[in-house]
């Protein structure tokens, strides 16, 4: 049983970590440590059995527990993860994984010494649907795969929230762009970054929207797009040379719903369902596998790694930001 507690009362800790875990045998959790006690922690605390502890270090340092769980805003990732690693603790880390590549590579070169697990959480790789969309692809017979698309986008949050935050980490690369990124990594064979344009909101000095193109070995083209002021948008789309492939809820769906592709091919247009899954049982089972295969770590850490650059080229290559159209 590998005994995991969590860093911070944050929503997806109770709206998702927490009921994921009576579906991942080998898991519990018992502990959580925050700031300062508040309404939120007291009443997650009561609803899941937890103990509660202040400061983070109480439960770092806890003997009893041998992974965290760190829903922190990304400027606090790099800091607490290193601290878990110290500690001896595998790391359960919410996207993005760090601020940047430098932060990435003493992160994880730091928890190979240590034989330790970093895993970033990006469930949507872990849901079924994921790898039934490449399998619903290759039955269309779609020729060569010409462009895919993919937008991530969702409304403005409250002003308060971290991703309006420069110094919490915030900004829409980070938060909505890098679902699409990994998206790229996953699908091409190593994308090289073509173009790039961010958009900066200047009241919060943060960019909020932003666009990019990348070029995989074989000249298939990827156009991304995300944002955090926008409609609402969670998109794939896979063109071939003789058949084009869509989904709806690709980033964020969650256990309850029934994931969808609609195809065209010279078969005509087709609806599919993918299946439903519960993403981030499925992430935190893997995070466990890892545990116990250094090679399949070390080949997971170095795809962090690669994930964490491809962001730095993206913000790179915007060559400044631009403002945002209001
Ligand atoms: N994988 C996914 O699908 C997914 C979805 C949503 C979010 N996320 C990621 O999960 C993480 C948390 O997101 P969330 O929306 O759940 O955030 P949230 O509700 O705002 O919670 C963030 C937590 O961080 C702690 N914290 C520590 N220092 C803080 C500071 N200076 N300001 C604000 N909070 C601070 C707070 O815990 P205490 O005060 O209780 O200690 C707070 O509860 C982020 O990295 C986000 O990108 C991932």
């Amino acid at each position: 049983m590998i005994e995991i507690g969590i860093l911070g009362a944050a929503s997806i800790a109770k709206n998702r970590f927490l009921p994921a875990l009576e579906h991942v045998p080998n898991v519990r959790c018992r502990h959580l440590a925050v700031r300062e006690e508040s309404e939120r922690s007291l009443a997650m605390a009561k609803e899941f059995g937890l103990h509660v502890t202040t400061g983070y270090e109480s439960l770092i340092d806890n003997p009893e527990v041998d992974a965290l769980y760190l829903p922190l805003p990304p400027a606090l990732h790099f800091e607490a993860a290193m601290a878990a690693l110290e500690a001896g603790k595998h790391v359960f880390l919410e996207k993005p994984l760090t601020l940047n590549g430098e932060e990435a590579r003493i992160l994880l070169k730091r928890a190979q010494k240590k034989n330790l697990v970093v895993h970033e959480n990006y469930m949507f790789l872990y849901h079924r649907q994921w790898t039934k969309l490449q399998q619903v692809w290759q039955d269309l017979a779609p020729g060569p795969l010409r462009l895919i698309r993919s937008s991530f986008c969702f409304p403005k949050r409250g002003p308060n929230d971290f991703r309006y935050q420069k110094d919490l980490g915030g900004g829409a690369l980070l938060d909505a762009g890098g679902y699409v990124a990994r998206a790229a990594l996953d699908l091409l064979e190593d994308p090289k970054v073509l173009s790039a344009e961010s958009f900066v909101d200047p009241q919060y000095g943060v960019d909020t929207y932003g666009t990019f193109t990348l070029s995989g070995t074989k000249g298939e083209l990827f156009q991304g797009f995300y944002g955090m002021d926008n409609a609402y948008q969670c998109t794939l789309e896979l063109h071939g040379a003789r058949a084009l492939l869509t989904t709806d809820r690709i980033y964020t769906s969650p256990p309850e719903h029934e994931a969808r592709a609609v195809s065209s091919s010279p078969k005509g247009q087709e609806e599919v369902s993918l299946g439903a899954d519960n993403a981030f049982a499925q992430s935190l089972a893997h995070f466990c596998t890892l545990m116990d295969a250094p090679a399949l770590r070390l080949k997971h850490h170095q795809t962090l790694l690669r994930q964490q650059a491809l962001l730095d080229e993206l913000r790179a290559a915007s060559k400044g930001n631009k403002p945002c159209r209001k």
